[in-house]
């Protein structure tokens, strides 16, 4: 079923196009600019030599063909590595053919890994108003340094100081009490969103860490809970939930009201809500 054209939830490209690209990959935030996402989310984490790179796992091993923690190699370490590749690989898993692998890809730069500064850029360049949701991945390792690099290269694009929160083109999640501080402490003007996987005791009422203005439940946390969703709202704040991927889930979350989905298949939910 296809909804009657629904405006208000935003539709939120997880990791770029990661569906149909592989995550965080230019290619993969291509698809999604094309798609129409209003939104792209990206993980940052910090290599060895300082850069903020958009990397979800800990380790390269699964989205790349090296091995090692991101933290322990440099940017030139990364750059050497093919983060597209394994997408295909998986693609082909269980057929009995095999993929052409003499034909090299393409566009070899797009399956690179990523700087969180080129995907700055690709927004600028794009010459639409889409916004970018931007996580801390495991930010204590790093005692403030993620947050910091993070506020300096926004500062640069001058996006570290929005007007005003519901107008901020950028914002800032984690699962991290403590990285959402450490943000709000240099930037109080960023938006940042607690993620949540589980719903913690001390937060059942609906409270969220102090000063942080948009809750961010698991799907799975708003299937089971819908109660706490209301007692989210009627502490008066904003709902994004990851990662939305099913017909279903889409129309429970525009059914609970929810502000942002945050998903892997931005054109399928898009043509779901009639957009
Ligand atoms: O956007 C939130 C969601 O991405 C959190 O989970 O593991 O995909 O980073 P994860
Ligand atoms: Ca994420």
């Amino acid at each position: 079923m296809t909804h009657a054209p629904q405006q208000s939830i935003q539709v939120v490209a997880h990791r770029g196009a990661s569906e149909d690209a592989p995550e965080h990959t230019l290619a993969a935030y291509r698809k999604a600019l094309e798609d129409g996402a209003d939104a792209l989310e990206c993980d940052v984490r910090l290599t060895a030599d300082g850069h903020l790179v958009c990397v979800h796992d800990r380790r390269v091993n699964r989205t790349s063909n090296g091995r090692g923690a991101v933290s322990a190699l440099e940017l030139a370490d990364l750059a050497a590595l093919d983060f597209g590749s394994w997408k295909t690989r998986e693609a082909w898993r269980g057929r009995d053919e095999e993929p052409d692998w003499e034909t090299p890809p393409e566009d070899l730069a797009d399956t690179s890994v990523l700087t969180l500064e080129r995907l700055l850029e690709l927004v600028a360049d794009s010459g639409r108003r889409v916004e970018l949701a931007i996580e801390t991945k495991h930010p204590t390792r790093w005692a403030g340094q993620v947050e910091e690099r993070l506020l300096m290269l926004l500062k640069r694009f001058g996006l570290d100081a929005p007007a005003s929160t519901p107008d901020s083109p950028v914002r800032i999640m984690s699962f991290s009490a403590r990285s959402l501080h450490r943000v709000r402490a240099a930037a109080p003007t960023l938006p940042t969103v607690y993620l949540m996987q589980f719903v913690s005791p001390r937060l059942r009422d609906g409270r969220l860490p102090a000063g942080v203005r948009i809750a961010g439940p698991s799907i799975r946390i708003v299937r089971n809970h819908p109660t706490y969703v209301e007692r989210l709202k009627r502490a008066g704040h904003q709902i994004h939930v990851w990662t939305v991927n099913e017909p279903e889930d889409v129309d429970l979350c525009v059914d609970l009201g929810i502000d942002a989905i945050i998903t892997n298949r931005p054109r399928a939910v898009l043509g779901h809500l009639g957009r």
